[in-house]
């Protein structure tokens, strides 16, 4: 469909992180040009080459999914979504704006890993992306380029505290580049995991025979996961950085985040949809159905997630992305059959945050501004895109999602967009559904049809963390 140069959405109640307002929306040349309440003289004098009706539905801004993991590298495998079947499930979704990783291999460039990514994202997606950089071997020449990754857009970092051999950072390493972070104002990720005592443990575990997926759950401890989120709390705290904890699953973990950010340090934390709605009942499931769910940090027990919900409510918990990373179960996660640890991993999602999310407004345990707040604005600030994405407000691009919040749905790998054999949710009915989608102002989602384009979806240089003083 060509773009039409303007639009007008009307009789939609328009959702941000911080209004609800009965209002009709005017986009022009991509861009958010004015909003005005409904039958207002300021909309009825909106002119607009097509409207398009939002009665009982919500008008909201494109989700903004932090952490992502397109054509991921792991385990002998690559993640099953590259950036055009990506980028399209996420559209699907109702998310307008990704920011994957672009992975840094041992021994090599910053540059050269963050060359591939653009040349695997370019031209290929259907919305727009940026991207972290994942540190895996931190040294004079890394610590230096970060600098200049930084002036272009690169402004955040992810290192891990687990998978040694591959990912890993020690504490020497991760406190350079948390220095250097402090100096240039990128901001610090951390994949909080203490992954050397976590190692012994996977090697006792095999030698005990205990090779079920559901024993990735069990030698991952939630205490590994909160010493470790203390460890990277300290280590910033004498860097003098900022810190983001990625993927933050254990109760124990939320709380060192709470200490800390009670200290106001400048210390923030994501959750998943995956820890809010899965355990390790998922990754008990028979007949190796449990490697479905094998991701690190791994699922919990049930007990877990009313602190990762409380989290979100109070704030200690900031931001809800999926950590998008999906392997099949068919030739993928069967390389772990008969050995947990060789299950790669990671779990599908993208397509399906917002509308997991809205369900938790229907539960209660969110209001439908901290909806948005969580999975549009506070991501898109983190990440400095703000406020072009993550809020409709003048001049803001038309990322928009008409939001029915009425339908309803079930979750299926007959159904999904994702390309991946399986859905984590499989069964999970659902109120509330994507109808429509905007990116800066094109329709790629028209009432359930998709008409966006490979190619439509642009690079976006981020600029550094809004969320620091
Ligand atoms: O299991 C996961 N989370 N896979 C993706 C890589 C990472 O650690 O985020
Ligand atoms: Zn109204
Ligand atoms: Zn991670
Ligand atoms: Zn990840």
């Amino acid at each position: 469909m060509p773009t039409p140069e303007s639009t007008v959405i009307r009789n939609g109640l328009v959702v941000t992180a911080s209004d609800e307002l009965h209002a009709d929306v005017l986009i022009e040349g991509g861009r958010i040009a004015a909003l005005a309440a409904h039958h207002s003289a300021a909309a009825e004098s909106f002119g607009a080459d097509r409207t398009i009706d939002a009665t009982d539905r919500y008008v909201i801004p494109g989700g903004v999914d932090g952490h992502t993991h397109m054509d991921f590298p792991f385990g002998g495998t690559f993640s099953s979504d590259d950036f055009e079947s990506g980028t399209r499930a996420a559209a699907w979704g109702g998310t307008t704006t990704i920011v994957d990783f672009a992975v840094q291999t041992k021994g090599h460039a910053l540059r050269e890993g963050l060359d591939l990514w653009h040349a695997k994202a370019d031209g290929q997606c259907a919305v727009d992306y940026g991207f972290h950089m994942i540190l895996s071997d931190v040294n004079e020449k890394t610590l230096k380029e970060m600098d200049l990754l930084v002036e272009e857009g690169i402004t955040s970092f992810k290192m891990f505290m687990a998978y040694p051999g591959v990912f890993y950072s020690d504490d020497g390493q991760i406190l350079r580049a948390m220095q250097r972070t402090a100096a240039n104002g990128g901001l610090t990720m951390m994949h909080a995991e203490n992954g050397i005592a976590i190692d012994v443990l996977v090697e006792q575990a095999l030698q005990r025979g205990e090779t079920d997926p559901r024993h990735h759950g069990e030698v991952r401890k939630a205490l590994l996961e909160s010493e470790a989120t203390h460890r990277a709390i300290q280590l910033a705290r004498v860097a003098g950085s900022p810190l983001y904890v990625v993927h933050v699953s254990a109760e124990q973990a939320v709380e060192q985040l709470a200490i800390a950010r009670g200290m106001d340090l400048p210390v923030f934390g994501e959750t998943c949809p995956q820890y809010l709605y899965l355990s390790t009942d998922n990754l008990a499931e028979p007949d190796f159905g449990g490697a479905k769910y094998v991701c690190s940090t791994p699922l919990r027990p049930r007990e877990h997630q009313a602190a990762l919900w409380r989290g979100l409510r109070t704030g200690d918990l900031q931001v809800v992305s999926t950590d998008h990373c999906p392997f099949c179960f068919s030739g993928q996660k069967e390389l772990g059959r008969g050995d947990f640890s060789k299950i790669p991993n990671g779990m599908p999602g993208v397509e399906h945050r917002m509308d997991l999310l809205h369900q938790a407004v229907l539960d209660g345990h969110l209001t439908r501004r901290r909806w948005i707040e969580i999975a549009c604005a506070t991501p898109a600030r983190m990440f400095g895109l703000y406020p072009k994405k993550g809020t409709l407000a003048p001049g803001a691009d038309a990322d928009v999602v008409i939001y029915d919040p009425h339908a309803e749905q079930t979750l299926s790998a007959e159904t999904h967009h994702m390309n991946v054999d399986y859905s984590a949710y499989e069964g999970k009915r659902i109120t509330g559904r994507v109808e429509t989608v905007l990116s800066r102002g094109e329709t790629v989602i028209d009432r359930r049809t998709y008409t966006g384009r490979a190619g439509h979806g642009q690079y976006v240089p981020r600029g550094i963390c809004q969320l620091l003083n």
